[in-house]
C-alpha cells in the first residue's frame, strides 16, 4: 500500500483536495513532429522526467527519459518524437479527488501523469509525486492555521463572558451497535477541550472516560446521549443509555469482569477494563443502573489549575 494512503489524515485530504488542487500549471509540451535530439534538452532544462505530446490541443502521447534513453541505445537516429512516444497514455481528470492520482502513481510506478479537463479532453496540467507532496502539505498547513484560528477564538471564550457563572454545555447522541461512528463523540470532545485551551492532560484524561463509556453505550445499549457540562473549573461528563443496564455494579466495576459477547471480543473489546479506566481517569465516577431500563455513569474532571494532576496515570 502507498506509503501516503497509510497515514489517515493523508488519506482524508487525498479525498478533499481534488488533482486540479496539486497539479503543475506549467505546460511544457512537444509536438508529434518534434525531432528526439530535442528532447533531452527540454527536460533537462524544466527539470522534469517526462513531457506530453500534444496535437491541435489533444493529447497524443508521453515521451519521457526511458524513452529517450532507449532511442539513444538505438543509435540516436533523426527521428520526431511520434515514432518513440507512449500512445497509451494514463491520464487523470482535473475533477478526480487526489486519491486516485496517489493510487496511480503507486499502481503504474510512473512519475507523472497528464491531466485534462474533463468537458473537452484538453490538456490543464501535468501531476507529480513532489506536487501531491506539495498540494498534502499546503493543504495541512491551511487547516493547521485554521484550527489555531479556531483554538484561539475558543480559548477567550470564558473570558469575554461576563456572569457569576459560565458554563458551556456539549450534547452527543450516540447510537448502539454503530462501529463505523463509535468513539467520535469522545474524538469530538477532545477536539472542542483542546480548542478551549484545556491542560492537555485534562484533555486526555477526559476523552479517555468519555471513550470508554461511549465504547460500552455502543457494545451493550440501543442508544444514549453524552452531556458534557464544561465550566471554568471542572468538566462534568453524564452518559446515559436505554440499554440492558447492569445487575451487579461492584461486579462491573472488577478489572477483567466482562458480559461481552464473542463477536465483540474479536473487534479488540471486552477485556473489562472500561469502567476501571475511567475510574482512574476521572476525579470522581458514580455509575447508577436500573435492569431493563438503562445505565447513567456520571463523572467529573477538575480543571482548575491547583488541581490539576501532572502525573501521568496509568489507564490499565
Ligand atoms: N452501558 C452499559 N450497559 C450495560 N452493561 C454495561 C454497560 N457498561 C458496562 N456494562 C457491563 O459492565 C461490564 C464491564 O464493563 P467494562 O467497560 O469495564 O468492560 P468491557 O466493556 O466488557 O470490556 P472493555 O471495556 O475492556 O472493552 C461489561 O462487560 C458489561 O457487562
Ligand atoms: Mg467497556
Amino acid at each position: 500500500m502507498s506509503p501516503y494512503v497509510k497515514a489517515p489524515k493523508i488519506r482524508e485530504l487525498g479525498y478533499e483536495l481534488k488533482v486540479r488542487d496539486a497539479m503543475d500549471r506549467n505546460l511544457i509540451t512537444v509536438q508529434p513532429e518534434t525531432p528526439m535530439s530535442k528532447v533531452r534538452g527540454v527536460l533537462r532544462s524544466n527539470r522534469i522526467s517526462g513531457i506530453p505530446v500534444i496535437d491541435k490541443d489533444k493529447l497524443v502521447g508521453v515521451v519521457c527519459v526511458e524513452d529517450l534513453v532507449n532511442w539513444l541505445r538505438a543509435g540516436a537516429d533523426n527521428c520526431s518524437v511520434e515514432e518513440k512516444m507512449s500512445k497509451n497514455v494514463v491520464t487523470l481528470y482535473t475533477d478526480e479527488p487526489l486519491i486516485h492520482a496517489i493510487n496511480k502513481l503507486e499502481q503504474y510506478g510512473f512519475f507523472h501523469f497528464p491531466v485534462l479537463e474533463r468537458e473537452n479532453r484538453v490538456l490543464a496540467g501535468t501531476i507529480t509525486r513532489e506536487g501531491i507532496i506539495r498540494g498534502l502539505l499546503k493543504k495541512l498547513e491551511i487547516d493547521y492555521r485554521e484550527e489555531e484560528i479556531r483554538h484561539y477564538r475558543a480559548s477567550h471564550v470564558f473570558e469575554d463572558m461576563i456572569a457569576d457563572k459560565t458554563s458551556l454545555i456539549f450534547q452527543y447522541y450516540v447510537v448502539g451497535q454503530d462501529f463505523n461512528r463509535a468513539g467520535e463523540s469522545a474524538s469530538a470532545l477532545k477536539k472542542t477541550l483542546k480548542r478551549l485551551g484545556t491542560h492537555p492532560e485534562i484533555v486526555r484524561r477526559a476523552a479517555i472516560a468519555v471513550y470508554e463509556a461511549e465504547m460500552n453505550l455502543v457494545i451493550f445499549a440501543r442508544s444514549g446521549e453524552i452531556i458534557v457540562k464544561v465550566d471554568p473549573n471542572q468538566i462534568r461528563i453524564e452518559v446515559e443509555d436505554s440499554g440492558p443496564g447492569i445487575p451487579d455494579i461492584e461486579k462491573a466495576m472488577q478489572p477483567g469482569y466482562s458480559t461481552a459477547p464473542n463477536w465483540v471480543r474479536e473487534l479488540g473489546f471486552g477485556a473489562g477494563m472500561g469502567l476501571n479506566n475511567i475510574k482512574k481517569c476521572v476525579d470522581e465516577m458514580n455509575v447508577t443502573s436500573t435492569v431493563g431500563k438503562g445505565t447513567r455513569v456520571e463523572m467529573y474532571v477538575a480543571t482548575k489549575k491547583e488541581s490539576v494532576s501532572y502525573e501521568v496515570k496509568g489507564t490499565g
